[in-house]
């Protein structure tokens, strides 16, 4: 037989744990967060939300994920939008704020046994008393972090087993982070250091404490590789963030590279997606960067993408616990091949032949390597096989009988969002704190009860930062919510307004804004701006620097006042409380973009009947 095979000149590869296993595989996971990658996800109708957690979490299903690692929200923008934070203010608690919460526990209930993850990207302004750092008070950090996750248990009961000091590049040490959750009795929720690159290794190893402070070494984006004193030091080596690539095939095979060569060159036992699923507005920044796509709750549509097939056939056919055989490696033609087992008599090998081309990924740029089709003959103790690999495919052979490839009826087609669309904020219950559509950019914006209001602005919505957050990605110094299609040109916005702070207070409403993320600083726009002062102003830009009109309006704090804005062509007008307030102002630039509402700077203000009609 050997020789049969031999002669039809197949490479010859032994999968077996003679010289013992390898490590223990930790699963595969989904980022929801850094920032506000989900935002869209839960606006979904059933049972379209349902389906798509379904294919994310559900077991034998889809992606089937182990892991779910989330924000733990920070009231700031982190990449492309904002989180709420359970404490905004110094005082203040809340564990119902924002949508992961509701993600764990749909996951959960999919998935009992998947892996939970929290990670802050940003802190709200009080936790560096002033300064734009979070970590000169280290015990008020750490408290404020252990707060999310014994938050997590009390109101929701989930458990959280790992947590993050860092991303990037802010960093709370993880022995003090571990000293307090010991004393609040979680020593079980593990601490993964330090979510930026290996280097938390070297210190690791000059400092006995810190190394065991440390469960997991996490990288992010490592490119397969990782350093010797990582794994000098003994500990789980993870890809805590990874892939970020537009999930098209290219995407699918950089992620179907990386599940396999994490493991292959650098011993990582889990990775983990940014993101988990692409629920936000594409025309934010690393539009489409998730396992798969979900940016369209007004339609329903939603896309299944090749990530999720490529992550089923690992995820499906191993769990967490299972451990590597040191029998993975390299194909000879390009490509490569992992194994694990049960312990208990399963196996599940996962060979992938990405070619260059077809596996690039976001970072670290790819160097060159050469993938053919080719003839491999894996040797097991009783037995072998041969296969035909051809190119950029992924093969799971495996003893597991219960995988399967999901399905639901199609989604509805896609949709534009609604050229008519309004909001009167009058909901009594929220599910969510946020409302429908609304993607904060800076600031958060919160349904909001006004017991006091004597008239119809009982239910309204809310900015409710009175300080700028510790920043990761850049905030502007004004607040803004974007709504809408990015694509829409002639459009009038109106909205209730109502300003909370006095003198140099402001609000407005806004029409093509044509920038979000991290770029948020720079948007240009059409901005209707009315200040406490009693003066009004549109600028063509959110810092409102370039000034199109100006002039008095008589507003003031405290009042509630209707303002509409029209964007047509090169041509803009304004009216408030029904009135034309200014006309004719030309606009060049931008052509197109969201619609808005915001704020003059980290303030108070309330916003009710917003509504919109695009032509
Ligand atoms: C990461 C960051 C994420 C997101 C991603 C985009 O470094 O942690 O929040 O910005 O980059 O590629």
């Amino acid at each position: 037989l050997f020789l049969a095979l031999d002669l039809c000149s197949a490479q010859n590869y032994v999968l077996s744990d003679d010289g013992g296993l390898g490590r223990v595989f930790d699963g595969i996971g989904g980022l929801s967060g850094g920032g506000a990658t989900s935002r869209l996800l839960v606006s979904y109708a059933e049972p379209y939300r349902s389906q798509i957690l379904d294919f994310l979490f559900k077991p034998n299903f889809g992606a089937s994920l182990h892991i779910l690692k989330v924000e733990i929200g920070g009231d700031a923008q982190t990449t492309d939008g904002t989180e709420p934070s359970h404490m905004h203010y110094e005082n203040d608690e809340n564990y119902y704020r924002g949508y992961e919460w509701w993600l764990m526990k749909e996951a959960k209930k999919r998935n009992p046994n998947i892996i939970l993850i929290g990670l802050p990207w940003a802190f709200p302004g009080w936790v560096g008393h002033g300064k734009n750092w979070p970590y000169d008070y280290p015990d008020v950090t750490a408290t404020y972090v252990v707060n999310w996750i014994l938050g997590a248990k009390q109101y929701h009961d989930l458990d959280i087993q790992y947590v993050g000091v860092s991303t990037e590049s802010m960093s709370l040490s993880p022995k003090v982070l571990r000293n307090m959750l010991d004393k609040v009795g979680l020593p079980g929720v593990g601490i993964i250091a330090a979510d930026g690159d290996w280097s938390v290794a070297n210190s690791m190893i000059l400092d006995p404490y810190l190394k065991n402070s440390v469960d997991v070494i996490g990288a992010h984006y490592p490119g397969t590789t990782t350093i010797t004193e990582a794994l000098k030091t003994q500990k789980k080596l993870w890809s805590s963030e990874d892939y970020s690539t537009f999930n098209n095939e290219v995407g699918g095979g950089c992620w179907a590279r990386i599940l396999n060569q994490n493991y292959v060159n650098g011993q990582m036992t889990a990775t983990i997606s940014w993101n988990l699923v692409a629920s936000y507005y594409e025309d934010l920044p690393f539009g489409r960067d998730g396992l798969m796509t979900a940016e369209e709750p007004w339609s329903g549509n939603y896309v299944v993408e090749s990530p999720i097939w490529i992550t089923a056939h690992t995820t499906q056919f191993t769990q967490p616990g299972w451990t590597y055989l040191q029998t993975v490696g390299h194909l000879a033609q390009g490509g490569s091949y992992i194994a694990l087992t049960d312990g208990k008599g399963n196996l599940t090998v996962v060979i992938e032949t990405m070619t260059h081309n077809h596996s690039v990924c976001i970072r670290p740029p790819l160097p060159p390597f050469n993938v053919t089709s080719q003839n491999a003959t894996f040797q097991l103790k009783d037995g072998l096989f041969t296969l035909n690999l051809a190119e950029d495919e992924v093969y799971t052979l495996t003893t597991i009988s219960t995988g399967s490839k999901g399905s639901y009826p199609d989604p509805p087609p896609s949709a534009p969002f609604p050229k008519v669309y309004k909001d009167d904020f009058d909901v009594r219950n929220p599910p969510f704190s946020e409302a429908p559509y609304f993607a904060d950019q800076t600031g958060v914006f919160e349904y909001y009860i006004n017991l006091t209001d004597p008239g119809p602005h009982v239910f309204t919505l809310r900015q409710v930062l009175t300080e700028r957050p510790i920043t990761w990605a850049t905030d502007a110094d004004q607040t803004i919510s974007v709504i809408g299609d990015y694509y829409w040109q002639n459009l009038t916005v109106t909205c209730d307004v109502f300003m909370e702070k006095m003198n140099a207070g402001g609000v407005f409403i806004a029409a093509r804004v044509d920038k979000g993320g991290q770029s948020i600083r720079s948007a240009k726009g059409v901005f209707f701006w009315v200040f406490a002062d009693g003066t009004y102003k549109v600028t063509n830009d959110l810092v409102g620097e370039t000034v199109l009109a100006e002039g008095q309006s008589g507003t003031e704090v405290y009042g509630w006042y209707t303002l509409s804005l029209t964007v047509k062509g090169q041509y803009a007008s304004g009216s408030l409380n029904g009135y034309p307030l200014w006309k004719n102002a030309v606009v060049l630039t931008p052509k197109a973009g969201w619609a808005a509402i915001g704020t003059r700077s980290f303030e108070l203000a309330q916003f009710d009947n917003f509504a919109l009609v695009a032509e």
